[in-house]
């Protein structure tokens, strides 16, 4: 077995027991407690909506962050098993109806938890499409899903909220970057060393979620004349991230 293989099994290996060991229901755990660990998004008493939960073992960590004192919400196409202390509900994120469910969901939370409607401290997902094995095909997909968890984040977060989401790296990343730049003032991309090396997955975590997002980026244009150079001299700068 060559030793690079040997090496990300063994890796592996040690997560999955290691989240065996600790009670959690994936390895998966062990990724939201790296990026907690690097970027600190979730506090103690925050109020927390973890999208694509299931089995659960982000919403297990989320649940020792919030050290019992938040609210943790999670929804999942497939059924996640009860965790005492979260509340988990079944939909799809990218139907009109799971969001409008989702949101009556997080308001009678926040409300129960004494804590002004609609606002949520973070929003993560780890939503994965089924894999097809095409891979310009799962990318753009996983894109989708970016786009539809950022979409939900922009309907709940609290000013400086944060949010954290799975992307599978290609086309159409950098332009899902930009857009995460234009709502949130840090954006960073994370690979957590619990996941494998050779996945393609990253994460792009953000802080510091801004109410009223920076405007969109003119696309740069090819060739200018002279005189178009001279309009965009007199125009005013708009903001480039
Ligand atoms: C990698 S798993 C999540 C693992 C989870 N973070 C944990 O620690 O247990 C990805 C999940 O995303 C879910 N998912 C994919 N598309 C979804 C969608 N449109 N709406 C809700 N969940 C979705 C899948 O059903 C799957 O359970």
């Amino acid at each position: 077995m060559a030793i690079t293989r040997w090496y990300k099994e063994k890796k592996r290996e040690h997560f999955y027991n290691e989240a065996k060991r600790l009670g959690y229901r994936a390895r998966s755990a062990f990724k939201l407690i790296q990026i907690n660990e690097k970027f600190g998004i979730i506090k103690k008493g925050d109020v927390v909506v973890d999208l694509g939960c299931s089995p659960g073992g982000w919403c297990q960590v989320a649940l020792e962050l919030t050290g019992g004192e938040g609210v943790v919400v999670g929804v999942d196409l497939l059924p996640t098993e009860p965790i005492s202390g979260v509340r988990l509900m079944r939909g799809d994120m990218t139907t009109d109806e799971t969001v409008e469910r989702l949101l009556e969901v997080v308001n009678e939370k926040s409300v129960q938890a004494a804590r002004p409607d609609l606002l949520v401290d973070c929003v993560l997902s780890d939503m994965s499409p089924d894999i097809s094995g095409h891979y310009t095909t799962d990318q753009a997909r996983s894109i989708w899903l970016c786009y539809r968890a950022l979409e939900f984040a922009r309907k709940v977060l609290r000013e400086e909220g944060g949010f954290a989401c799975k992307v599978f790296e290609g086309e159409d990343f950098i332009e899902f970057r930009s857009e995460l730049k234009r709502w949130f003032r840090h954006v960073r991309p994370f690979s957590p060393p619990a996941s494998r090396k050779s996945s393609s997955e990253i994460y792009l975590v953000a802080k510091g979620f801004r109410a009223v997002p920076l405007p969109k980026a003119e696309p740069k244009r090819a060739a200018k004349s002279e005189n178009e150079d001279e309009e965009e001299e007199a125009a005013p700068r708009e903001r480039f991230l």
